[in-house]
């Protein structure tokens, strides 16, 4: 559990659900020790957590991720959907996807992870067959546009999932500083979308940094 200033929890709070959470898995250990020590943005645990309790109640068959970081996520989600299930992680830069095929292969999961080198948003456009979780974590201006590209694929009881919605706060601010403000609009839109589109049943949980949580429902 992170102790920062994006964190929702109060601390006692963060320190007691910490001191309850189960042993945790040694290479997802030594991934957060990767990413503190390179200073890269994986997930938190309290968010991994929760999408591992998804994968596995959902059995989602196709995973997207869009960011993949170190592939974290991508590990977390593979794992927990079972030896059914794939995964594709959307990921821009080649350096990162190197260290995250790493992980993956170290994971055991080679063979049902695909680490995707590319602009999200044109490996979404491109991207063909039908989806049943999607995990949104990547530019924060692009939460809107990625949606509306994965909306039409995603199969009626599909999952979506967000990172970082609630934006350290921001979206939910009355004044939110100039160099801000597209992200914050692209996310207090995409937030609405979640929440109130006739085609998604979703709500907004104020895990990690907010975490959009929705389902297709026609
Ligand atoms: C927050 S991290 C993803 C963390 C990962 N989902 C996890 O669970 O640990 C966002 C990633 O998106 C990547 N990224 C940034 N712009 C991108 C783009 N236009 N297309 C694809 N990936 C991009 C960044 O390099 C970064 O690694």
């Amino acid at each position: 559990m992170k102790h920062t200033s994006d964190s929702i929890l109060k601390a006692d709070q963060a320190s007691y659900l910490e001191s309850i959470e189960s042993p945790r898995d040694a290479l997802l250990v030594k991934m957060e020790a990767y990413a503190t020590t390179h200073k890269q943005p994986i997930s938190d645990p309290e968010v991994a957590s929760f999408l591992a309790v998804t994968a596995t109640a959902a059995r989602p068959k196709r995973i997207v991720e869009v960011g993949t970081n170190i592939g974290y996520g991508a590990i977390v989600l593979a794992r927990a959907a079972g030896p059914d299930a794939r995964v594709d992680t959307i990921e821009s830069s080649p350096e990162l996807c190197a260290v995250a095929r790493g992980f993956v292969e170290e994971a055991g999961l080679a063979d049902r992870v695909t680490v995707i080198e590319g602009d999200a948003i044109v490996t979404l456009t491109k991207l063909e067959g039908s989806i049943d979780l999607v995990y949104i974590d990547c530019v924060k201006q692009d939460y809107p546009r990625y949606l509306e590209l994965v909306l039409p694929k995603l199969s009626i009881g599909g999952l979506v999932i967000a990172d970082n919605v609630l934006w350290k706060g921001l979206t939910a601010a009355a004044h939110v500083p100039q160099d801000e403000r597209v992200r914050v609009e692209a996310l207090r839109a995409f937030n609405q979308t979640i929440t109130r589109d006739s085609s998604l049943r979703g709500v907004i949980l104020p895990l990690g940094d907010g975490v959009a949580y929705a389902t297709r429902i026609r």
